[in-house]
């Protein structure tokens, strides 16, 4: 399907190319070809690179150019050809009836998939009647939105796809958002917004979390969100509340265990939510919180054995005391 995704071209011509530079110098092209760096701007990022394609994915929709040099580089020698420039236009329609405010959250399904869900606001100049359809690419895969949620002009202003072709174990790729629209009223002009997947991605909720009673510790362990990512991929925030002093505390955590100093009649909730570290890959958008934990310790709180570990029992209420 085309997306407007278009290809830019950029001809290099007789008088800009590498060989044309290599002969005005009277040296032979060969000697010089790998020698030469095609130079590539666009918008205001530029890139060097030796081949003669080059692919960057962009939005499309306020229009494109990029610009394109040689450039001959031999010992202290360094020559450039002139630029030349390709663009692309704007893509149609009227001002101000684009969708504003594009927002997408990707996350990790049980089964492993990834599902995705994007929400917008009409634009200022769009018609009441005017209806929107979203696209998402993902590398050569697009696919329009299956079900929408509605305005009340039903107008379609949130998308939900439960499943994509979105790779929960990939790092670092784009997911390109495309919302175009119809109405009798206007042309609705397309946009498009790329994310980086990981960017975008909520993080599943830690799970599993155990309290026990160490000495005076209290301890609290947990598992690693659903994530093909491994444990170390992942740190923690521990939202302690003391119910006695009132004193919150929101602890950062490297690891998936936390311990704190307990004393008797003490009472807590705990909280537990959970992101990507830096050591895999970038930070995606923070889990929710667990459901909170509530912990009362006995004012008689037995002394538990040096070096043991002492359970304390749930009743299944998310409240746990000493039996
Ligand atoms: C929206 O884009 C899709 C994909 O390019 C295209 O098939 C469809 O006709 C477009 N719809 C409108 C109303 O422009
Ligand atoms: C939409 O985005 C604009 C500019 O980024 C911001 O000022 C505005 O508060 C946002 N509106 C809503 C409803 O989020
Ligand atoms: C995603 O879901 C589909 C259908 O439910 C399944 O066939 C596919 O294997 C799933 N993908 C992964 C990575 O588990
Ligand atoms: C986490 O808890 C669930 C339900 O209580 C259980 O089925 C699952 O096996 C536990 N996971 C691990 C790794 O112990």
């Amino acid at each position: 399907m085309d997306l407007g995704f278009n290809w830019l071209l950029i001809q290099l011509n007789s008088l800009n190319s590498p060989q044309c530079l290599a002969q005005s110098l009277q040296v032979p092209y060969f000697a010089w070809q790998p020698l030469w760096v095609v130079l590539i701007a666009i918008f205001y990022s530029k890139y060097d690179t030796r081949r003669t394609h080059s692919v960057r994915t962009a939005a499309l929709h306020d229009g494109f150019s990029a610009r394109l040099r040689t450039l001959l580089l031999q010992e202290d020698l360094e020559v450039c050809s002139d630029w030349v420039e390709a663009k692309l236009p704007p893509l149609p329609g009227a001002a101000g009836t684009s969708v504003t405010n594009l927002s997408c959250v990707t996350r990790v399904t049980i089964p492993g998939n990834v599902s995705l869900c994007c929400t917008w606001l009409p634009g200022q100049g769009a018609p009441e009647d005017t209806r929107y359809f979203l696209f998402y690419r993902y590398e050569t895969h697009t696919e329009e939105c299956p079900a929408y949620t509605k305005d009340k002009w039903n107008r379609n202003i949130e998308c939900r796809f439960s499943r994509t072709q979105i790779k929960p174990g990939e790092i670092d790729k784009l997911i390109v958002i495309h919302i175009n629209g119809s109405s009798q009223g206007a042309a609705i002009k397309p946009f498009q917004q790329l994310f980086n997947q990981n960017a975008i991605e909520k993080v599943n909720i830690p799970r599993n979390i155990s309290i026990s009673l160490q000495q005076n510790d209290l301890l609290a362990m947990w598992e690693k969100p659903i994530s093909p990512f491994h444990e170390e991929c992942f740190e923690y925030e521990f939202y302690l509340i003391n119910l006695k002093s009132g004193n919150k505390q929101i602890l950062r955590i490297p690891s998936n265990s936390f311990r704190v100093r307990v004393d008797v009649g003490s009472r807590f909730s705990i909280r537990v939510r959970a992101n990507h570290n830096l050591l895999c890959r970038a930070r995606g958008l923070w889990s929710d919180w667990t459901e909170t934990i509530y912990v009362a310790l006995p004012p008689d709180l037995p002394t538990c054995p040096t070096q043991q570990t002492c359970k304390i029992h749930s009743d299944g209420k998310n409240k746990v005391g000493l039996p």
